[in-house]
């Protein structure tokens, strides 16, 4: 394999030049004014070494991303009793699509929809004050990528909260199955911030490494979940970390994963490295496009694929 770094910027140099970027998510307003000429990468191998590119220290609103902190910390919080909650099941549905819920007693398909996860949210807030239970996945996300700076966009979460009808469509109905236990302003407004919560490709590659390597921090040696719940998790990133694109991300990259209509990914080639790819712009299904190109053209290139 040639070099990492070289291997990294390449695929920056490259992409930087192409015409098609997709489009800006536009129904959360503030997303929809992030410049769409933006890209980057950053990849940190099993010994810690970090190969960036582009725009890899440009803090972009991790939005779903964060779904993959929320799910490891309900995990933590109440095992597997979270199942009885959300399924783990890919749903073939967009993100924000309700049609399930009615035929299955509110219980979202997988932790990474938006119902799914904003009932992932509400295990995390139960027992707690919202900006408690706020503070702790923010901590979390600090602990992991070993950096204090990381913060909340509270611009974004805002205009998510004004404009945010089909979540707050979402929560009411699940609560009226009694899959949510709190006010549902409460998780929403939980949902909404850990959203837009603010980060790097450099930083998020940082807070991945626990899922590339069995649960353990590599640079401290420091448990984060147990082996087998990272494997776990990385087996919902495989299959439903792209909503109804998970299939073609699979086909494509082959790696666990997880997009965000900020146009952040986050990938993880067990063993062997966390990866997040940043471009704002997003094809039909709400994922990034040039991030979905650049993790393909890296697994091409170091032949990480896990198939
Ligand atoms: O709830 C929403 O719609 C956003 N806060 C998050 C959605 C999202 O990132 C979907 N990912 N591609």
């Amino acid at each position: 394999m040639a070099d990492l770094d070289a291997i990294v910027r390449e695929i920056a140099e490259e992409l930087r030049a192409r015409p098609d970027r997709g489009e800006v998510a536009s129904y959360i307003p503030e997303l929809a004014r992030v410049d769409p000429n933006q890209f980057g990468l950053a990849v940190i191998d099993a010994e810690g070494r970090v190969s960036a590119a582009g725009d890899c220290d440009a803090p972009f609103s991790i939005q779903s991303v964060s779904k993959v902190f929320t799910l490891t910390l309900a995990l933590g919080k109440i095992g597997d009793r979270l199942w009885r909650r959300v399924g783990r099941e890919p749903s073939g549905s967009p993100f924000n699509s309700i049609v399930q819920l009615e035929r299955e007693n509110g219980v979202p398909r997988n932790p990474f929809i938006n119902a799914g996860a904003i009932a992932v949210t509400d295990v995390i807030v139960s027992g707690h004050k919202p900006r408690e239970a706020l503070g702790e996945i923010l901590r979390f996300m600090q602990f992991l990528a070993d950096d204090d700076s990381i913060a909340i966009d509270d611009k974004v979460a805002a205009s998510e909260q004004r404009t945010g009808f089909r979540n707050a469509a979402l929560a009411n109905y699940m609560k009226s199955f009694g899959v949510i236990e709190n006010p549902v302003d409460f998780t929403l407004g939980v949902y909404y911030h850990h959203c837009a919560i603010a980060m790097s490709c450099r930083q998020l590659a940082m807070a991945t490494r626990f899922l590339a390597h069995s649960g353990v921090q590599p640079s401290t040696g420091r448990s984060v979940v147990t082996r087998e719940r990272a494997r776990r998790i990385n087996a919902i990133m495989l299959t439903c970390g792209h909503y109804d694109g998970s299939g073609d991300f699979a086909y494509r990259v082959g790696l666990p994963g997880k997009s965000g209509v900020g146009g952040g990914i986050i990938a993880v080639a067990p063993g062997k490295a966390s990866i997040a790819a940043w471009s704002p712009g997003l094809d039909a299904a709400g994922n990034s496009h040039l991030g979905r190109l650049a993790l393909e053209m890296l697994v091409k290139r170091t032949g990480w694929s896990i198939f």
